[in-house]
Order: C-alpha cells, then structure tokens, then sequence
C-alpha cells in the first residue's frame, strides 16, 4: 500500500507554515538565561576561577563551576571531558568550559560572563596529529603518556610479496580538512523541572536516551528522574550525537531549579562544537596488468582534537572502509586516531567513510591511468558481490548493490557496455579554449547500524485501536527516532502502515519524549529505516496477532498495546575487530552506491562548475522514493561542499572560520543544474521489506567524483581537499610549469 509511494511528510505542513516549534521555540514562565564562559585558550592550565564581579551584577541568579556538578566528567563514548573545568585542571580546546552565568535576561547574562575572571598558564599547542604521534610531543592528556588515542590493524595475505608480483604500483597521499556541520539551527533549548519532579531538557538531538545516561552519570541522579523532549530538530547530521547544550541545560536545572533557555550563537557552534575528522591518508596499490587488485596498504591518520568523542568508532568504521569496496587478496591497514589540541571531532555524515572513500577513489583513477583502463572497467573487474570478503576476513551479507549502480550511473551518463568492455562517452568541449570539461566516476559503501560488536537495537511500541467491526481505527508508534529532518517518522510511518494494512492517516507517531516512547538508538549510521523499520514492523506484526487473539476470545476489548525490540545481532552478529589480524565480521548491512559528475573548469581562474551528477544508491527497498531524491539532493549538496569549498580552518588551535561569511557552504548557483537520481533496489533479505540505508552514503561518492571528473578535465589531481578555484589554479600553474 504505501510502502513505496511517494507519501507527504508527516511534518511538512507545520515546518512550512512556520508553525512547528524548534527548541529555541520553547518558552517558560520565570525562565532564567544562561551564558557559556568559553576557554580562551586550546591548551592552558587554569589557575584560579573567580566568580564574584559576575555575582555581584545585579540580576545574575548563579555562576555555575565544576563545584556544582556532583561527578564532573562525561564523554559519549569515553568519559575524558569534564562539564565544567576545574580550577587546578586543563583547557584543551576552545570548546571547553569554565562556568555558566545564569540570569534573569539574556543581556545580563552576556554581561556578566565577560566578568568571569579566570587566570590560565598557556601550554603549548598540538595541532597536527602526525606531530602529536610522535614522542616528546606535548600531551593533550599526561595521564595517558601519549597522544594516540587508538591505534587498528588489519593483517590479511602477505603485502610485500603481492607488491612484488604486481605489474602496477599506484602510491598516494591524500588529506581531508576539518568540516562544520551547519546545521541552520544552532545548538539551543531549554532545562526545567517537570510537574513530576524530573529534570527536564527541551533541545535537539540525535540520541535523547543516551544523552540521558550521560547526564545521570555527571548530575548522579538515577534516569527515572530525567527527561529529555526532542521537537522539531534543524539538521544534525551527526552534530547532535554528542551533547554540546543538552547537558548544560540539565545542569542549570539541576542547580537553579528554574527553567533555564540557552540559545548558542552561530559563532559559538562553529567555534565551541565539534567538527568532522581530518584525515591523512597513505595509500600503496599493486595490481595485475588486466585490473585485478593484487595488494592495498593503507595508513591512516586522523585528528581526534582534544577529546575522544567517537574517534574510536569513527576510526573502526575508516579503517574497514580503507580500501573500498573491492575485492583484496593481501591486506595491511594502520589506523591511528590522536588527540591535538584542535577542536574535537565527531560523527558527521557518513562516520569515517566520507573521508576514506574520496582517497581510495582517487587511488582507483590512478590505478585506471596506469593501466590504460576505463575507469568503470576497472572498478566492475574488482567490486564486491554477495558472498565477497570484506578486507577483516568476514563475507559480505546479501544485497551487495556496488555493481548495480555503477552499472545504471554509467549507462546512465553514456558509457557504453560492449562484450565486457567499458567505453567512456566523448565529453564535448565548450567553445572558449580557456574552459574544459571532465568526467568522473566513483563508487562508494557504507554500514547501516552500530558495529564492530555493539548491541545495536530498537523498540517500538504500537498501540492499536478498533472498532466494533475489527477495523483498525487508529495505531500509535512510540518510538525513540528523532526526526532530524531526514524523514524518519514518515518512513517508519509507512512502514507501520503497510505491515498493518492501513492508510497512513490512521498512523500517528507519538513525539520523541523520553518520558513516553522507548528507546531506538541513535538517529546516525543510516540505522533507523533498517533497524527502528524491523522494530515497526515486528511491532505491527505482533499487534495484529494481539487483536486477532482478543477478537476471537471476543473480550470487548478494543485496543492493545504491544512492544518489541528489534536487535541487529539476531540477523547479523558483528564482531569487534582482533587486535593483530584485524580480523572481525565489522557490520550488520550496507548502503551502495555509485556518482558520476560531469565538471567544467576555468583553467585562467581554476573555478570548477558541477554540470551535472548521476547518482545510483542501493537502497534495497525505496520505502519513499520522493525522499530518498531529497536525502540524494543534500547528499549532493554536501559532497559539492567536501569537494569544492569547505574547509573549517585552525591557527594554532584558533579557529579562523568562525562565521557563516567565512565558511562557505554550496548555495544553489554552486549546486549543478541537474541531479539524475537512480534509485537502485538490491533487497537486503534483512531489512524491513528489504531496505537498507540511505542518509549518509548520498554524499559519499559526490566529492571523489568531482576529483577525477576535474582530472579528466585539466590532467591535475587534487589530493587535499577542498579543491577550492586557488589551489586549482595554483595545481594548473605547476602543471603547466613541468
Ligand atoms: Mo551520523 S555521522 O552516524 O550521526
């Protein structure tokens, strides 16, 4: 029924008109304001804190420090953070803070945090990880005794001899930049205490249950008397995951019991919160001369910044990903991620795949010139199918896509197939000499769920309401999925619907309070269509079978309310990864997919135009193809930014993008005039009717495509992101000076 057709957005009517209510939407009566004291320092020991001249301004209710909160450390996955800093402890970033100045208005508060004195002994600064490895490098945490967070290897084969046998050796060095998220809403909400005595948190996020843990842990106060109420969330794309408000509002509450609003600015969520990974990138390839991959060492480096947030499982998912999705018979990976004195990084789209894909991309086009290949040739000859390795020794599931959506982008945009043979199409040339144009393909995976062993799983409740007649009159999910805007609720709507035999108007998903609806996990790792969908439709099931046994018992009853938890392991155990061989069954399912960009580059000032992009995703079972083009169309959008233009800088720890002015992001005369999306269906005999993922893998392949497409174009290859018109112009210059 609607599973699969295009059906409107639960929410869109309310965030059309305006009237759907964002956290900073939110407020209360006798509300208080609260101000962050932000370091002023990446790396600094903080000698004394003092508080009275901000107290003493008339209208400040209380300056909150690390006295007020009971246990004062917290971290997402690693509790290396402390809430409030401490007078006798660190700085590490400039997103650390020292107090929180709580008041009756916002201008009070803004005042009286400028009057927080705290005296620092500046430390010295690390900043680029490959330094921080080394030994003698200042240490961002002593306790440690070393900077390197997390260190993986994957052993397979014998490298050395593969190289030795191999007619090709492709070596390369690529580099990605930091990126801000810029989400259009800003870190805000509100803390207060709830008519049951529960603190309360109003704000975004992608994860409110586990924002919960961690903030029980700090404040000390069992989870029963917490809450935390996700409305209406502007973007997050894995900025969300970590808490950078929530548990600030907690806190306030917590000390005050007032309602307190805390609304960031722009320049605080770009300056103060985390970022995606940089990573450096060491690649060396051996292959035989018709193509086939004979050997891949890959060494990796990412910057963690000054604390753990998900480095750890960034950097596990990076390194399973290091060498595409292509079949390996030899295999060496290092994977590092360190701690610098930069800002912390964090899932951001994609969760370490964005930045392996554009290097092992890149790696495939250098392969396809040495060899004199096409380059979708080339890539059909090594891609992965059902029942392939995975590069720690597992098999992949099945529902393997990669070749199905290589093959319809490139059809798509005029390669022709002939007897196995792959013939790129003739670009035409635009009149003024100074300009050409390029074609570049590149393909790209990624996991759905939470894995390397983590228990990944969702409830979902489902309440069920009939009239005399058994006709089902109404059905409410409670489910944990924060909508960030992708659609979610909608999806998992549909999903409900269909498994019900309904129209979705007789669908309502309950709003995402922690009070009320069960846990789902995270809205992140392309999870909620595949794992919070199989937990919908279990639900469903099960409440038919409910109201079928109620009926025949013939009770009178007219309503049931079931609740089921979908777990990723009952399918797909993963394993986390040895740790000598690498070896482990890393992921429980993947999304595939495949970008072709067509680019035109001024060769006088090095501009790069996007013409158009062809993207083919597998998404094993389009539940609502109109939104999967919508997640395409940002995926894309994203990717035009990876590639062309973003690029979060630091000095020395300072950031020095700090505004939206200095941080360009594609606006619409950056985007191409035309996407094709091609929505591919290889089912995963797992997922929810067979979906998988979609959110993240759409912004994969975008940037390495646009690379290869300008190689193709002028001959340079752009091996740092971003390939803004300077560093083209200055790669040209040099070009043309050998
Ligand atoms: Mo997403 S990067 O998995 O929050």
């Amino acid at each position: 029924m609607t599973l699969g057709e295009n059906t409107i957005r639960l929410d869109i009517k309310t965030k059309v008109q305006g009237s759907r209510r964002y956290p900073q939407d939110f407020n209360m009566p006798g509300q208080l304001y609260a101000k962050v004291v932000w370091s002023q320092y990446p790396h600094a020991r903080v000698k004394r804190i003092d508080t009275s001249a901000a107290e003493a301004t008339p209208g400040v209710v209380k300056v909150i420090t690390y006295k007020d909160v009971p246990l004062n450390e917290y971290g997402i996955h690693t509790p290396d953070q402390t809430v409030l800093v401490p007078e006798g402890g660190k700085v590490r970033w400039l997103g650390d803070r020292i107090a929180i100045v709580v008041a009756e208005t916002e201008e009070i508060a803004e005042e009286a945090r400028k009057k927080v004195k705290v005296e620092y002994e500046p430390l010295p600064v690390v900043t680029d990880p490959r330094e921080a490895m080394k030994p003698g490098s200042p240490l961002v945490h002593e306790e440690k005794g070393t900077n390197i967070l997390h260190h993986i290897k994957i052993r397979r084969g014998d490298v050395e001899k593969a190289f030795e046998e191999a007619d090709v050796i492709v070596e390369g060095y690529y580099i990605t930049p930091h990126v801000e998220h810029v989400y259009l809403q800003p870190e805000a909400g509100i803390g207060y205490i709830d008519e049951e005595g529960r603190i309360t948190v109003i704000a975004a996020a992608q994860w409110p249950h586990d924002d919960l843990h961690q903030i029980s842990h700090f404040l000390q106060i069992p989870i029963e008397k917490l809450r935390e109420i996700v409305p209406a969330v502007g973007g997050a794309f894995g900025g969300r995951e970590d808490m950078y408000i929530q548990h600030l509002l907690a806190l306030c509450a917590y000390v005050v019991r007032r309602p307190v609003k805390m609304v960031f600015t722009r320049e605080e969520t770009m300056m103060r919160t985390g970022k995606r990974h940089p990573f450096y990138i060491r690649h060396k390839w051996g292959a035989k001369k018709d193509g086939k991959l004979v050997a891949g060492e890959v060494e990796m480096i990412s910057d963690a910044g000054a604390y753990a947030s998900t480095s750890i499982p960034v950097l596990n998912n990076a390194a399973s990903f290091a060498l595409g999705p292509y079949v390996w018979p030899n295999v060496k990976v290092d994977a590092y991620t360190v701690y610098t004195n930069n800002a912390v990084t964090m899932a951001m789209r994609g969760f370490g795949s964005p930045q392996p894909a554009f290097a092992y991309e890149i790696q495939m086009d250098k392969l396809a010139e040495a060899l004199g290949m096409d380059p979708v040739e080339l890539r059909m000859k090594n891609l992965v199918e059902d029942g392939s390795p995975t590069i720690t020794g597992a098999t992949f599931p099945p529902g393997v896509g990669i070749k199905e959506t290589l093959r319809q982008a490139a059809l798509a945009a005029g390669w022709r197939e002939e007897n196995g043979r792959w013939i790129k199409p003739q670009i035409p040339q635009p009149k003024e000499p100074y300009k050409r144009r390029g074609i570049g393909v590149a393909c790209a995976f990624k996991n759905v769920g939470y894995s390397f062993g983590f228990d990944d799983k969702a409830t979902a409740r489902v309440m069920l309401s009939w009239d005399e007649s058994g006709e089902i009159t109404r059905a409410i999910v409670k489910i944990g999925t924060s909508e960030v805007g992708e659609g979610v609720h909608t999806a998992l709507a549909q999903i409900a619907a269909h498994t019900l035999g309904i129209p979705i108007q007789k669908v309502r998903i309950a709003l995402v309070d922690t009070a009320e609806v069960p846990n789902a996990g995270s809205s992140s790792a392309s999870r909620h269509v595949y794992i919070s969908g199989n937990a919908v439709k279990a639900a469903c099931e099960l409440a038919l079978r409910r109201k079928e046994e109620i009926l025949r018992a013939e009770t009178g009853e007219t309503s049931v309310e079931v609740e089921y938890t979908y777990r990723g392991r009952i399918e797909r155990p993963t394993t986390p990864y040895h740790p000598e061989t690498g070896e482990c069954f890393p992921h429980i399912s993947y999304g595939w997919g495949t970008q072709i960009a067509l680019v035109e580059v001024d060769t006088e000032t090095g501009q790069v135009s996007v013409l158009k992009i062809w993207a083919a995703h597998d998404v094993g079972k389009a539940v609502n193809p109109e939104m999967i083009i919508g997640q395409i169309g940002g995926g894309v959008h994203m990717g035009i930014g990876y590639a062309l233009m973003e690029h979060f800088i630091h000095e020395g720890g300072y950031p020095r993008t700090r505004r939206l002015s200095e941080y360009p992001i594609p606006t619409v005369l950056d985007m191409p005039p035309e996407i094709v999306p091609i929505i591919v269906e290889v089912p995963d005999p797992a997922g929810p009717y067979g979906a998988k993922g979609i959110g993240e893998m759409t912004t994969l392949p975008t940037a390495p495509a646009i690379i290869n497409a300008i190689h193709d174009a002028v001959g340079i290859w752009v091996d740092e992101l971003p390939a803004t018109e300077e560093k083209v112009y200055k790669l040209l210059k040099e070009a043309r000076a050998r």
